[in-house]
Parts: structure tokens; sequence; C-alpha cells
């Protein structure tokens, strides 16, 4: 499960019963805060899409960590995703939240939060990931946004994963939401998530493998919602993939269902590691 439907991680356990390999809980700041005004959350259900400009409504860490302090025992798990305008409230997150948790994903990319595109300045994110990687005891990742097509910002965000792993992240999550202008949210623009994305987060993952080279994992995110895109992601190089938009739409069996498509399809295939899944999904029905 990805960031954002667990904001206060209230339902960590609940989460994996459902057959979640592994679920991220957030994203939490240091303080309680209230969101952006509604309506910030948009079903586009023809696409199989939501449009969100929810901007980070949350308890404030406490009591994420407090929670996540009696889900112990589903701690190999669980991540955590922070994030904060600015590096010391970042900081505080992981250094009280990372005990309950075995790793910690740091979103930097939120199209709905002002304030957090200072941390798109490659100087000021090696500064940050600097920081956290000396204080660390779990791995680190990080959330990037999305990069289009065209090349002046592809190159930029690809420098700005480059920057991420020299400073010494554990890996990349790719990518958030795509940012959107939309009169039907209160603040004029959010994120575009769900099925359209499936085919750029496909492209994306490509793009970053070249790039990083197996060098950091990739978790990859963005309109997943069958077993078939689950093996392409895993074939062009994630190690681990996240959802959240089909399970807005499909429900709770989701999980379930995508488990058991990508085991007919290693079965299919022949293969018993998921570490051997390459190529072009098997076609069976
Ligand atoms: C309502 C909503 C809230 C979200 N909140 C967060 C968040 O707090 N932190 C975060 O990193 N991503 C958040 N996301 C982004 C998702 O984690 C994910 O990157 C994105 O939705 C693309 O995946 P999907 O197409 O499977 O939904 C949110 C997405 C939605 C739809």
């Amino acid at each position: 499960m990805a960031a954002g439907f667990d904001k206060d991680c209230k339902v960590v356990g609940s989460v994996l019963n459902l057959g979640f390999g592994f679920t991220t809980g957030g994203t939490v700041t240091l303080s309680p805060r209230p969101g952006n005004p509604k309506p910030r959350m948009v079903r586009l259900p023809e696409q199989r899409a939501v449009m969100n400009s929810m901007g980070f409504p949350g308890q404030g860490l406490e009591p994420s960590v407090k929670r996540l302090q009696s889900s112990q025992r589903y701690k190999d798990r669980v991540l955590v995703s922070i994030s904060g305008t600015i590096e010391d409230e970042i900081f505080e997150c992981l250094r009280r939240s990372q005990d309950f948790v075995s790793g910690i994903e740091l979103n930097i990319s939120s199209p709905n939060t002002t304030g957090l595109r200072i941390f798109h300045e490659p100087a000021r994110l090696r500064g940050l990931i600097e920081g956290l990687v000396s204080v660390k005891k779990v791995p680190l990742f990080v959330k990037l946004p999305p990069w289009p097509r065209d090349d002046e910002n592809r190159r930029e965000l690809l420098k700005l994963a480059a920057t991420a792993v020299d400073a010494g992240v554990d890996g990349l999550v790719i990518a958030n939401p795509h940012p959107i202008e939309s009169s039907r949210l209160q603040v004029g623009r959010g994120g575009l998530s769900g099925a359209p994305l499936f085919e750029h987060t496909e492209l994306m993952i490509a793009d970053i493998q070249a790039q990083v080279q197996g060098e950091v994992a990739i978790i990859a995110c963005g309109g997943v919602s069958t077993g078939e895109h689950v093996w392409k992601l895993l074939a062009s190089g994630a190690s681990a993939v996240q959802l959240y938009t089909a399970f807005i739409y499909e429900g709770p069996g989701l999980p379930a269902r995508i488990n058991k498509r990508v085991s007919k399809l290693m079965s299919a295939a022949g293969i018993t590691n998921i570490g051997d899944i390459s190529g072009e999904p098997p076609s069976i029905r």
C-alpha cells in the first residue's frame, strides 16, 4: 500500500492482512496539519483515476509513533512516510519513528503542499539527505515527483534522483501523483493518480533503472491495478511495487487478486522466485 491511505498509521495491521506485502504509513509531519480546504479529493470513475489536493492533513508525529509502537508485530512490513518544510522537522520525524518501522520514505514531492519544492533544489536535497543518512538506522527511501517526457524537466528530475543516490539513500520511490490543474479542487490544482499513470510509470522505471544500474532499490508506484502491471514493473527493474488508487475502485480484495495473478503468471513462466521475473508477462487467461 502506498503512502496517503493510512495517514495517521491507524490500520497498518489490517492493511497487511488484506495481502499487501508491505504498507507505508503517513505521510506524517511533525505537527498536526488541517490540510487544504475541501473539496480536495475528486473521483474520475471513467478513467479509474483520482485528483487530490489533500495537502498532508494529519494528527502529527506523536500519535502515529504511538500507534506504530503498539503495532510492533508488523514492523518488518511497515514503512513510514515523513515530510516537512524545514530540515529540523524532518530529522525529528526520522529520529522519533525509525525504531518502530523497517524503513523511512522521505516525501519531498507532494504536488499539493506548498513549501516542499525547496527540496527540489539539488544542494538543499543533498544537505537534507546527508543529515538523515548520518542518523538513520533503517533503510531510507526518497519519493520523487514524476518527470514528464519532455527533455528539460526530465533531465532536472533525473539529476535530483542522482543527487539522492549520491547522498546515500537506499532506494527511490517512483513516483508521486502527476500535477494537474482543476477547478473541481478548491485550491485549483493537485495530483492525478490511478490508471492513466501506468504507462508513464513503466517508462520512468526503465529510465531510472538505466541511471542507477542496481545501485539502489526502486519502488514503482503509479496506476498499478493488475498482476500484469506488477510483472512489467518488476521486469523493468523495480524491486517492489505500491498502489493506492486502484484500491479505491476495486476494494479490499485487490491485493489478494493481484498476488494470485502474479503467482499464476510465474507458474506459467516456470519461475518460482520473484527476482527472476523478466520480459513480458506470459499471456494466459
Ligand atoms: C488521496 C490521496 C492521498 C495521497 N497522499 C499521499 C501522501 O500523504 N504521501 C505520499 O507520499 N503520497 C500520497 N499519495 C500518492 C500515492 O502514494 C501514490 O504515489 C499515487 O497515488 C500514485 O499511485 P496510484 O496511481 O496507485 O494511486 C496520495 C494519493 C492519493 C490518491
